[in-house]
């Protein structure tokens, strides 16, 4: 089966996009498996978008070509207008400073306070004073809302404020994009909703631009204003969350289940007014 793309004209707001990506993986007895498939993709500047799918569909890989940590077999990848996909290896370690990740297992330096670990990424990138970094990781720890864990070891902490930190550490050099893989995968939902609350918040304040993968709905329900639904390595449907939810047609069950949420929230908020209305 071939998977025909059609390619969009760049969105002029676009700051993520993606032109005919495919990525195959080698397997050990020597097949090709094509993990992601001619996708093409575009998310706007100071958008929340999600990105679904069930579990193998291509969504980390997907992700993972964002920012370069897999190159693509074909297709070109552009961040903030600058294509990746030609860059090299010094140019694309600067670019990469523009693009914040985190991921589900925190991936925190045990041995180190959150201090070290959110200034981790501001050292590595030199140019910065030690007064400078120290000015910077109070501000992203402000923005997380952990400045009063500043000298804590990450095992003193919580799985919501481990991924805090995280954020904050992704924040640090001043990115345009988050990506964030199952960020919310390892916690409960009490925790999700303030990691979510943060990410939110992150995007409103800063105007920070986030992809996420999750196979959670309700994620996507939450924070996210657009989404793609990813099956067998392709974007199977996009569409904006929330919009006409009642009226479109979903040509997938994830889509639809999507759906279903929006429009159940619509009800579940119109009793609130009518019962608030009515108290
Ligand atoms: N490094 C790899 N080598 C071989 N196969 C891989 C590799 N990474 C991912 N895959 C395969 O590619 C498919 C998509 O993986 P992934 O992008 O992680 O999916 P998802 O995040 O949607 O669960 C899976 O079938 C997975 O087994
Ligand atoms: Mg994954």
């Amino acid at each position: 089966m071939t998977h025909l793309s059609v390619l969009e004209p760049k969105h002029p707001a676009a700051v993520i996009r993606l032109e005919g990506v495919s990525k195959a993986y080698k397997l050990p007895n020597g097949e090709t498996f094509d993990a992601v498939q001619n996708v093409s993709l575009q998310v706007r500047k100071g958008d929340i978008f999600g990105l679904i799918g069930k579990s193998g569909a291509g969504k980390s890989t997907l992700l993972r070509l964002v920012n370069l940590l897999e190159r693509p077999d074909a297709g070109h990848v552009f961040v903030s207008d600058r294509e990746l996909t030609t860059l090299a290896k010094p140019e694309l370690r600067l670019a990469r400073q523009n693009i914040g990740m985190i991921f589900q297992q925190f991936n925190l330096l045990q041995n180190a306070t959150v201090f070290d670990n959110v200034a981790f990424a501001l050292r590595l990138h030199g140019k910065r004073s030690p007064g400078e970094v120290l000015r910077r990781v109070r501000e992203c720890l402000e923005i997380v809302d952990l400045l009063d864990k500043i000298h804590s070891y990450p095992a003193q902490l919580s799985g919501g404020q481990k991924q805090r930190v995280a954020i904050a550490r992704a924040l640090a050099p001043d990115p345009e994009v988050l990506l964030c893989d199952e960020h919310t995968s390892a916690l409960d939902s009490e925790t999700t909703r303030s990691v979510l609350d943060t990410l939110r918040d992150v995007n409103r304040r800063l105007g920070v631009t986030i992809l996420i993968v999750t196979h959670e709905l309700a994620v996507v329900h939450a924070l996210c204003r657009h989404v793609a639904v990813m099956e067998h390595g392709a974007v199977a449907e996009q569409f904006a969350v929330g919009e006409n939810a009642a009226g479109t047609k979903r040509v997938t069950a994830l889509g639809r289940e999507l759906a279903r949420l929006t429009v159940r929230a619509e009800v579940d908020h119109e009793i609130e007014r009518l019962e608030a209305a009515y108290a």
